[in-house]
């Protein structure tokens, strides 16, 4: 139980110092130094990422608070990790030892919405659902969807450059922020972007920081684009004989010109896990559950037309949700199928690549095979139509010799996903968890530069170190 020893003196002389130095500019309620209470706040949600303990929480509620925060840690040379609500899945969010973790989660509130420039102005720790009830009373919709989205804040989903269920049609996170006001690691105050329709003045340093997990400056504010609230989505089931089936279908889908608002795939691993966990019903017969939904004035026509490419492709089974409740609960199983997966052996490793969609059939024949070699059960859920996978390799934890297997296989998975022409990250980020991986995929001239982009901002490496890069 190390972390509630009493710290070394050096250690709480560098300590006390910081705590004073800190609560010179903050308030006593927002600086937390109870080894119990910060120990809460040194993970995200990602397994096997190596996590420290921070000498400090603090909770500012003002830009002038994390000023402050950036100031102190520049003068004493103290890295800053940020943080939102840590439900990430890359350990983008996990402490270091002795820093100070910035959680951003007070600064709550939405400034502004606006219908005529269909805009919203937030702090970073709006939860994103809330976000999204908000502007939807103005008659607007924020699209980017992440299935923590009842959780999650929109600080954390710039820095992750989240996506989500609703991508295929709409888009990321990153095509949604327009400007941001940003804390540089000195405290100087930076505005970038615009909250215009257009603007292309200078570098595009807003979409710089989208996905840059904390590493560059804090957010502290972001311009969000807003769209039309379009009409209730419905959503189709379709099961499928293969995973390769379903694939196709995909491809015939986006083929044929089509636009569905989502597009999801689920194979017979994940179904059964849901339907373990939460007794959903779902066909567990099938190998692929194929979602597709269209938010379009008429969605039944539309899934007839997708529900007959399905059943050319070869489904089994078409099935349109009766009305908006059906619709919710297809979703809902989806969402849930990441926490299902991790109750089938207690612990999940879960992957990210994203492919070419047209390699996605290729793609999952590969984690069957490597499943099959591993020994290892590996669910499938996919934002398929982004090409999109999330392949989760299910082991036990105390089990030495499943645990290796499992890391060799991820690390097989992403192998994988480069060859095929993909990313191995298409929504969750680098982080610790896949920061060896990132120089294979953008090779040694893109990490020089991304050094270099790294220490203009950060010339003393005080912020969110060890991620990333
Ligand atoms: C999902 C998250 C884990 O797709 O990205 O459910
Ligand atoms: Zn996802």
């Amino acid at each position: 139980m190390s972390r509630i020893e009493a710290p070394r003196s050096e250690d709480a002389v560098v300590t006390s110092d910081l705590t004073d130095r800190l609560l010179a500019g903050l308030p006593a309620e927002a600086v937390l130094t109870d080894p119990d209470v910060t120990a809460a706040y040194a993970n995200d949600m990602a397994s096997f990422c190596p996590a420290g303990t921070p000498a400090v929480v603090v909770l500012p509620r003002t830009v002038e608070h994390v000023q402050h925060v950036m100031r102190t840690a520049t003068e004493l040379r103290v890295p800053v990790v940020p943080q939102g609500a840590r439900s990430g899945l890359s350990g983008a969010a996990n402490a270091t030892d002795g820093c100070i973790v910035l959680s951003l989660t007070k600064m709550d509130r939405i400034l502004e919405i606006s219908p005529v420039d269909r805009i919203a102005v937030v702090e970073p720790g709006v939860i994103n659902a809330a976000l999204s009830r908000a502007v939807e009373e103005h008659g607007l919709y924020y699209p980017p969807d992440p299935s923590s989205w009842e959780m999650c804040t929109i600080g954390g989903n710039i820095g992750t450059g989240s996506g989500g269920l609703c991508c295929v049609k709409y888009g990321v996170t990153a095509e949604y922020v327009l400007g941001l006001d940003v804390v540089l690691a000195d405290g100087r105050l930076m505005s970038t972007g615009r909250r215009t329709a257009k603007g292309v003045a200078g570098y595009d340093l807003t979409r710089l920081f989208v996905g840059s997990e904390g590493s560059l400056g804090i957010v502290v504010r972001a311009v969000l684009a807003l769209k039309p609230k379009p009409p209730q989505q419905l959503v189709l089931a379709a099961e499928f004989p293969s995973a390769a089936a379903a694939c196709d279908a995909v491809c015939r889908i986006m083929e044929g010109g089509h636009l569905p608002s989502l597009l999801e795939l689920m194979d017979r691993t994940t179904v059964k896990a849901v339907n373990d966990l939460a007794h959903m019903g779902l066909p567990e017969t099938t190998e692929a559950l194929l979602l597709a939904a269209f938010d379009t004035p008429d969605p039944a026509a539309d899934l007839a037309a997708v529900g007959a490419l399905c059943e050319a492709a070869g489904a089994t089974e078409v099935v349109p949700a009766e009305d908006a409740a059906e619709s919710e609960l297809l979703l809902k199983a989806r969402r849930l199928s990441l926490t299902a997966l991790e109750a089938v052996k207690g612990t999940t490793m879960i992957d990210d690549v994203c492919v070419p969609r047209s390699q996605l059939g290729a793609m999952l024949e590969g984690v069957e095979r490597i499943a099959a070699k591993y020994g290892l059960t590996i669910g499938v859920c996919a934002h398929a139509g982004d090409g999109n996978t999330h392949p989760t390799v299910c082991f036990d934890a105390q089990d030495e010799a499943e645990s290796r297997r499992a890391r060799e296989s991820f690390d097989e998975i992403m192998a994988l996903g480069l060859e095929l022409g993909g990313t191995i990250t298409g929504e969750h980020g680098v982080g610790v968890l896949k920061k060896e991986w990132l120089a294979r995929e953008i090779g040694p001239v893109g990490v020089e530069m991304q050094r270099a982009v790294k220490h203009a901002f950060d010339p003393l490496g005080i912020l969110n170190p060890g991620k990333v890069l």
